[in-house]
């Protein structure tokens, strides 16, 4: 096997061998705007307490306005939701949506149509590089019954009701390994 130096271009090769689900995470503030981000690098972290994760651009309009923020919503994307992924992933002033938002009751932005969206407080902020990594206590949780919307290879994919309803089959028992002896 060949090892070729780390550029960047190969870490986003690699990574784009990784499907993920794409999320928007959205941010209230005062001023009557819709400020978000579309975001992968996002995780759950841990159970107790529930926190969860988002890796934010430095280089993002919405970084600097993050600074001062205390809430974010993290919305998990259903499939047909590409134009909201689209929409969050422009850079610049988040006007005239095509699609509806609802509040959590927590006063968050969440996106219409979502397959599951996360109320959280903002608990760490921490440098990652050119990212800012915030982490996130979940205060609200709500899941519906959609497909999500996966992101791979950089497109969109929707891997449809079949595989999201029907549960997957257990294992076979696996077969007795041969014995092996020493000579
Ligand atoms: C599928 C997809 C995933 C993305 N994931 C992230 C991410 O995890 N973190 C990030 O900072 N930007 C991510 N981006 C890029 C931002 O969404 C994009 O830079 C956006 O313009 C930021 O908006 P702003 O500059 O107005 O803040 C992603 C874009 C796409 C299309």
């Amino acid at each position: 096997m060949t090892s070729s130096s780390p550029t960047p271009d190969a870490f986003r090769q690699a990574w784009g061998n990784f499907p993920t689900g794409v999320s928007v995470v959205t941010f209230a503030r005062d001023d009557g705007k819709i400020h978000g981000i579309t975001a992968t690098a996002v995780c759950p972290v841990s159970l107790d307490p529930l926190l969860v994760l988002v890796c934010v651009a430095k280089q993002a309009r919405s970084h600097a306005l993050l600074a001062s923020q205390e809430r974010f919503v993290m919305n998990l994307l259903a499939e047909g939701q590409t134009q909201a992924s689209r929409f969050f992933a422009s850079s610049g002033p988040k006007e005239n949506p095509p699609f509806e938002f609802e509040r959590s009751a927590h006063g968050g932005l969440v996106i219409a149509g979502s397959a599951a969206y996360l109320d959280c407080r903002i608990v760490r902020r921490a440098m990652g590089g050119d990212h800012t990594i915030l982490i996130g206590e979940v205060e609200e949780v709500q899941t519906f019954a959609r497909s999500p919307l996966v992101y791979f290879a950089g497109r969109y994919i929707e891997v449809g009701p079949k595989i999201a309803a029907e549960p997957v089959p257990p294992l076979p028992s696996p077969k007795k390994a041969p014995v092996l002896k020493n000579s």
